[in-house]
């Protein structure tokens, strides 16, 4: 019986997998909406794939903030050995996230669990736009960002457009402008619409969409069958070399109609 869920769930995960040509998803028993202890399973998943995935050397790791991130960091345990040595940074900076969930919250906790490094990325929410350019030239900000564009790794979640919007208090003007573009995912603080195309985009510091191309090893971590959309649609233009980590409620919704 247990091979037989094992055998399963192996299915699943190669026909996700195909279904957004990616190289690789690992869907957890359960539906995180509703239960809590699938997160943990997601952090699991992600601990033992970055065991595997990160390669010797030194490491640096970007990640993005969120409920769901702040939730697998906790899970992480040691990564470091003699031959590797992970750096954490946030991705991006602030996007209007409460303190606990922010990027570099993550980034320490995760740094925290694995007995890595982490640097984190201060720079407030609202700026004027002299203030802007003068803190762009703080050598300890240009010092993490330029550790931010060397990232060999970026780990970050999904989230419902709207519900992100909503959440970060974006202006009414902007979440009419979402509904008016059908945007239903977001993430890095990019909006996308079903098809994975970028809607909008809230201009921060940081790693940009387009850098993520090149970034060898990235790990989307969401799930819930209240994502199932998001997922489907931010996945759909994903880069290749991405892990989908992700739960059964999820899978089972977006592969629906196949
Ligand atoms: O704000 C950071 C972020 O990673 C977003 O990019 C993403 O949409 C969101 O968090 C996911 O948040 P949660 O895990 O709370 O659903």
């Amino acid at each position: 019986k247990v091979m037989d869920q094992l055998f399963g769930m192996h299915q699943l995960e190669k026909q996700l997998a195909k279904h957004f040509g990616i190289a690789r998803c690992i869907i957890s028993a359960g539906d995180s909406d509703r239960q809590e202890k699938v997160v943990k399973n997601f952090g699991e998943s992600l601990n033992e794939s970055l065991d595997v995935l990160l390669p010797e050397g030194k490491n640096i790791i970007a990640v993005m903030g969120g409920t769901t991130m702040a939730q697998v960091a906790e899970c992480l345990t040691n990564l470091e050995s003699n031959e590797r040595h992970n750096l954490f940074v946030p991705a991006r900076g602030g996007i209007g996230e409460a303190l606990t969930v922010q990027a570099n919250s993550v980034s320490a906790m995760m740094a925290m669990r694995s007995n890595g490094e982490h640097r984190a990325l201060y720079v407030p929410e609202q700026l004027s736009s002299d203030t802007y350019r003068s803190l762009m030239k703080e050598p300890s900000i240009l010092e993490v960002l330029n550790l931010i564009s060397q990232a060999n790794c970026v780990i970050h979640s999904i989230g419902r457009a709207l519900h992100m919007a909503a959440r970060r208090k974006m202006s009414e003007k902007e979440i009419l402008m979402l509904k008016q573009a059908n945007a239903v995912a977001e993430s890095f603080g990019y909006f996308f619409d079903e098809a994975g195309k970028v809607v909008y985009k809230v201009p921060r510091i940081g790693l940009q969409l387009k850098n993520l191309q090149t970034v060898p090893l990235i790990l989307a971590v969401a799930g819930g069958k209240s994502k199932a959309k998001a997922i489907n649609a931010y996945m759909q233009n994903a880069p290749k070399q991405t892990w989908l980590l992700t739960d059964e409620a999820a899978a089972n919704e977006i592969l629906k109609g196949e």
